[in-house]
């Protein structure tokens, strides 16, 4: 079962909120869609699942054309046969937990014995062992997400649609569940499109990402790939690079480039992934890419890609240090340190050090 959506456009009157994009989910791979509130998702999928009705474009689930604005196919929802969970959980607030997970398998006529089982077992995933008999209307926000997340797991969807499906859960049981979905869904090679604006999430879970905005696809590509070579600040926004500086190139050095800040203070050697005519780049770089130690004596001369800044934030988080640092232009640096043992002081000065090739020089994305 593979998902095919092409040249999808969806228009909410005059406004156009999904600009004509294409996605192809191949048979049993998990595709994501990460953008930020209001890029488009939700209404993405939505289309997919049959809710609401593109404005252009076609649609196919497992070969089969559910949607074609050209010929005015539009199969009903019921009939796409796609498990789904959505930002509003969409439970019956009048059945039990029991009730509400069993619906698909009432449908399906499954057996009493057969469905109290799998429902027991799907609940017991779920963490709602202990929840069945109680009425949908007494549970909180993160137990209806569950709820309607064992719902459209318990008949093994072939094709699912998942959208912010933890967003409601704490960060350990949203830890747990996303390793289980992604288990179940390899297990029983689900195709899945998962809707998340969590970047941590989306490299987690998928094979292949979708970065969104405003309707448009900014790019895509496999985690790793896409973690590694964000084709623009945006994208690098997105995915983590808080360290997003305005820069003009000054000197070209076949891939590394010197860009000096908006500041005019600052000079630094990076990556150079913008094309050769661009004049004006954004140096990203990842928080936990930027080195960190106490600087002695904060006028001294200091090494390339060093600067001295003035530590404003040390917030303790467990398994690293998180540093915001200023330097005297006013450029604040975002620092991820895993060593927590020699913890610098807020007020002290700091070096900052980037190396060259983890600093890219990218394309700036107009907003
Ligand atoms: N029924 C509607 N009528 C008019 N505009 C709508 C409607 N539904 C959504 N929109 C608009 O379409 C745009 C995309 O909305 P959508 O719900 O797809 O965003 P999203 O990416 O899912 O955001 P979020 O992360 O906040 O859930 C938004 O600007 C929204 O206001
Ligand atoms: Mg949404």
């Amino acid at each position: 079962m593979s998902i095919d959506v092409v040249g999808l456009e969806k228009k909410f009157g005059d406004v156009t909120v999904v600009c004509g994009i294409d996605v192809h989910v191949p048979n049993g791979k998990m595709l994501v869609l990460l953008g930020p509130s209001g890029c488009g998702k939700t209404t993405t999928m939505r289309c997919i699942a049959g809710l609401d009705t593109p404005s252009r474009g076609r649609i196919e689930i497992a070969g089969n054309v559910v949607y074609d604005a050209a010929d005015g196919t539009n199969v009903p929802v019921e009939r796409r046969h796609v498990g789904m969970v959505f930002q509003s959980y969409a439970i019956w607030p009048h059945l039990t937990v029991f009730q509400n997970v069993a619906f698909p398998l009432e449908i399906q006529r499954v057996g009493k014995t057969e469905t109290a089982e799998r429902v027991h077992d799907m609940l017991t995933l779920v963490g709602l062992g202990d929840y069945s008999s109680r009425g949908a209307s007494q549970l909180s926000g993160g137990q209806m997400q569950r709820v309607a997340l064992a719902r459209s797991l318990i008949n093994k969807p072939a094709v699912l649609l998942l959208d912010e499906p933890l967003s409601n859960l704490d960060a350990r049981l949203r830890d747990y569940l996303r390793v289980q979905l992604r288990e179940i869904q390899m297990q029983l090679a689900i195709t899945a499109v998962y809707v998340t604006h969590d970047q941590h999430e989306a490299l987690a879970l998928a094979d292949e990402i979708v970065v969104l905005r405003a309707g448009t696809i900014l790019q895509r590509g496999e985690p790793i790939d896409l973690y590694g070579h964000p084709c623009s600040s945006a994208v690098a926004e997105f995915l983590g690079y808080s360290n997003i500086f305005t820069a003009t190139v000054t000197a070209r050095d076949g891939a590394l480039a010197d860009v000096t800040f908006e500041t005019g203070k600052e000079s630094v050697r990076g990556a150079l992934v913008a094309p050769p005519g661009d004049a004006v780049v954004a140096a990203c770089v990842r928080p936990n890419d930027v080195r960190i130690a106490a600087l002695a004596d904060a006028a001294a001369a200091l090494p390339p890609n060093t600067f001295a800044a003035e530590i404003t934030l040390a917030s303790f988080e467990g398994s690293h240090i998180h540093y915001q640092a200023r330097c005297t232009s006013g450029i604040v640096w975002d620092v991820i340190c895993a060593d927590v043992s020699g913890a610098l002081r807020v007020g002290s000065t700091a070096s900052i050090h980037v190396a060259p090739e983890s600093v890219l020089l990218l394309p700036q994305d107009q907003a």
